[in-house]
């Protein structure tokens, strides 16, 4: 009897983990589906339409509480569009992506830094 107890609370604490954590291939189909890319590109790179989400600095919370809230030109979806776990999963997918290329990474510019 009791091992089922300790298996039941093992088995919660997965799940709480995994949901903390979220899932970034469904965030990535999610991404997709939810309109996510019309503005912020389909490598979340960002555009001309919305901010860089790949490599995000915004924790997982944060990234629900602005998407709930936006501050600017972006709509706010509610949560029967895209659930916390939705958007955490996302979270995920564009927290995995990467940022954008260090100055010293691109020939180009070092060529000119150096005139
Ligand atoms: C119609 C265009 C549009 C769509 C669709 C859209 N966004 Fe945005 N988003 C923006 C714009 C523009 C900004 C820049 C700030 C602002 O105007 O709100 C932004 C900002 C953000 C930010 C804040 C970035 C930061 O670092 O401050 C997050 C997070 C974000 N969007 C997530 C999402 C997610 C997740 C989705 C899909 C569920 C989504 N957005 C869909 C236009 C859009």
């Amino acid at each position: 009897m009791k091992t089922i107890w300790i298996l039941a609370a093992i088995l919660a604490a997965a799940g709480a983990l995994a949901q903390s954590n979220g899932n970034a291939e469904n965030g990535k189909r999610l991404f997709l589906r939810d309109g996510c890319w019309e503005c912020h590109g389909y490598a979340a790179q960002g555009s001309r339409d919305g901010a860089r989400l790949a490599a995000t600095v915004l924790s997982a919370p944060a990234l629900v509480r602005y998407v709930r809230r936006p501050s600017g030109a972006m709509p706010a979806y509610i949560d029967k569009v895209a659930s916390d776990q939705d958007l955490t999963d996302i979270w995920a997918y564009v927290k995995s992506l990467p940022g954008p290329k260090p100055v010293k990474d691109i020939p180009l510019l070092n060529e000119i830094k150096g005139k």
